[in-house]
Formats: C-alpha cells, structure tokens, sequence
C-alpha cells in the first residue's frame, strides 16, 4: 500500500464525475436523435419478422442471412412496396417458403418494414469525404 494513496481516490473520483457529466450533456443535448419508437403495429410484424425466421435469408441494414436479398428500402422502392411485399409472403418463390399469415399479420410485417424503410437508406452511396477527412452520409430524415 502507498503511504499515502488520497492523489489516486481524488484522481479516480474526478474521472468518475466527468464520465457522468460527459455522458449527461451527450445524451440530454439535441444533436442526440432518440431512436423513433415503432408503432404497436410495427412491433406485432417485428415479432413476426423474428419468429418467422425472416432474418435466416433477409438483412435489414446489411444485417442478416444472405439468401434473399436485404430488406430495408423495399417499401419505398418504386417498382415495390406493400403489395410487392404481400405478394411475396402469400406465395413465396423458390427458395422463400409460402407464409399461411392472415391480412393482419402481413399488414403488420409491412408496417415493420415501413418503419424501417423510414429510418434510412442501405446501402448509402450518398456520402462525402469532407476536407476534415469526416465522411458525410445524407440520410433519409434530412
Ligand atoms: C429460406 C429463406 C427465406 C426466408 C426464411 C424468407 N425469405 Fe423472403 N426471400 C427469399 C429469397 C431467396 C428471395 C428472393 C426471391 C427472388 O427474387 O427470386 C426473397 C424475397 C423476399 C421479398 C422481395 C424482396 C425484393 O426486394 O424483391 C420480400 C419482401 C421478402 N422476401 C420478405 C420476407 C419476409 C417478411 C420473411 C419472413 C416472414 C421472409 N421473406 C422469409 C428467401 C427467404
């Protein structure tokens, strides 16, 4: 044991209070975008998402199983959307199987992947390389 080991506390305690202060004003200030809540609907077709295995073939944001392709704009793609959507899951194709769901459920997995769709764009190629050498991707809610 030091003689005298009061420096450390101090020191120690002083981290711990700007840690605490540090992450105060990160996450009180307004640059900080809270993550948009989904809908009770949008839960009911996010739970079926998972259940169902979506994630075993789809991504969302890149993320996920690799055997069909990544869902994240399909709603508001232009040649897509909702009734695209419905149309896969009553018939399946392929290498997706046929999903039995009833109207609500499908309503519900599309108002998921709506949500999703609002969140942002993958892949984003909208990017610049700023004279900081900070990278500036333009998202969806700007
Ligand atoms: C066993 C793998 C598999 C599972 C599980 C699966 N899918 Fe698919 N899905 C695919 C494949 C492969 C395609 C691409 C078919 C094609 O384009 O010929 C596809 C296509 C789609 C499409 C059309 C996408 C586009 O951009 O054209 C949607 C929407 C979709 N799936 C939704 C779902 C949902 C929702 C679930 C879960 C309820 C699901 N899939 C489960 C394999 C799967």
């Amino acid at each position: 044991m030091p003689v005298n080991s009061k420096p450390y506390l101090y020191a120690i305690a002083f981290l711990l209070v700007t840690f605490g202060l540090y992450n105060y004003v990160v996450y009180t200030t307004e640059s900080y975008i809270a993550v948009e809540k989904l809908s009770p609907q949008a839960v009911k077709g996010q739970q079926l998402f998972q259940s169902n295995r979506c994630w075993s073939c789809h991504q969302l944001y890149g993320l996920g199983g690799y055997l069909g392709p990544d869902l994240t704009n399909v709603f508001s793609d232009e040649k897509k959307g909702p009734l695209y959507i419905k149309a896969f899951l009553n018939s399946g194709v392929k290498s997706m199987p046929q999903f039995n769901f009833n109207e609500e459920e499908k309503e519900a997995i599309v108002a998921y992947l709506k949500q999703v769709d609002e969140t942002g764009i993958y892949p984003n190629y909208d990017a610049k390389i700023e004279a900081t050498g900070w990278v500036k991707l333009k998202y969806r809610n700007e």
